[in-house]
């Protein structure tokens, strides 16, 4: 049966996980973006408002990764009726905190519900995955943790190519974002077009350890192999301001490894304990209130949910 309305939350999530370049993704508990979407009688896809964004994103249905998502979900039905979106942003754009993917995935789900929830989270995968190639391309990094929830093993776009990991029990996080924009494409155009066979050798050597450690439960195993990324973070790190001063900082407050979270800016400490999460968070926080530089802190655990529907009537 449809719905009229359904609302939606999609998490925050943080892809790369250090090393894990392009291929591992966690979701957080908070924060997250809420879309609502309304039937409509006419067909296609309307964005009614987006609230939060500053004015930045289009309102164009056929370029916002909303509203792409939205229609793609609408395609896999063939229905005649179509559906007006609200946004709520609640992420920072451009910040490495999946913002884009949130969007499109909350989208894809919130249509589902208005539809009566004929797919599956596995069928709205390609979706989802529209709507965030509109903006970044196709990788489902944050689309899939995001979409499934927990932390996962992307390595490929085909929802059988998205493996859930566990969340190690001790894990927590915490997270700073200045307020500058680090749009993905431009984080993406520093990297280097080829790695040394060597570099290469120890970077698959640390995700491995990364690996292994998630499902040891060893929190510890866990950030240092998260922080021997020797290829994309040196590329990156002129971009992301005072990441050195941040990563004592969080350090000294009793966090075992500091790493850029996604494409950056947002850095993101991990940790052993909530108290250990919160004290890396205000220290990562003061080394940016020192230098004047806006910025918002958070802890989280990971979130071993997804997109979630809210509301639907
Ligand atoms: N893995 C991407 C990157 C993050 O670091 O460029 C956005 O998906």
């Amino acid at each position: 049966m449809m719905n009229t309305s359904a609302e939606v939350f999609a998490p925050a999530t943080m892809a790369n996980l250090g090393v894990g370049f392009d291929i591992l993704g966690l979701a957080l508990e908070e924060p997250g973006d809420i879309v609502r979407a309304e039937l409509m009688d006419a067909p296609g896809v309307e964005i009614a408002h987006i609230e939060g964004d500053d004015g930045k994103l289009t309102r164009d249905p056929a370029k916002n990764t909303a509203g792409v998502a939205a229609a793609s979900v609408l395609r896999l039905l063939s229905v005649d009726r179509g559906v007006r979106l609200t946004l709520f942003k609640r992420l920072p754009l451009a910040s490495g905190l999946g913002s884009s993917a949130a969007s499109a995935v909350a989208a894809a789900v919130a249509v589902n519900a208005i539809l009566g929830y004929p797919f599956s989270a596995e069928q709205l995968l390609p979706a989802a995955l529209d709507g965030e190639a509109a903006v970044s391309g196709y990788h489902a990094d944050n689309v899939g943790p995001c979409l499934f929830g927990g932390i996962t093993l992307v390595s490929g776009i085909e929802s059988t190519r998205i493996r859930r990991m566990p969340i190690p029990t001790a894990l927590h996080l915490a997270m700073v974002t200045p307020d500058i924009a680090v749009p993905t494409a431009m984080a993406r155009s520093v990297l280097p077009a080829t790695v040394p066979l060597r570099d290469m050798v120890r970077q698959t050597a640390a995700v491995a350890r990364l690996i292994d450690a998630i499902y040891r439960d060893d929190v510890e195993a866990m950030a240092q192999a998260m922080e021997s990324d020797g290829i994309i973070e040196p590329a990156r790190a002129h971009l992301m301001p005072m990441l050195a001063e941040v990563r004592v900082a969080a350090k000294r407050a009793g966090a075992l490894a500091v790493v850029i979270s996604g494409a950056g800016p947002t850095l993101c400490a991990i940790c052993d304990s909530e108290p250990h999460a919160r004290a890396a968070a205000a220290a990562m926080q003061s080394v940016y209130d020192n230098a004047q530089i806006p910025c918002v802190s958070r802890s989280s655990r990971v979130s071993s949910r997804g997109a979630r529907v809210l509301a639907a009537n």
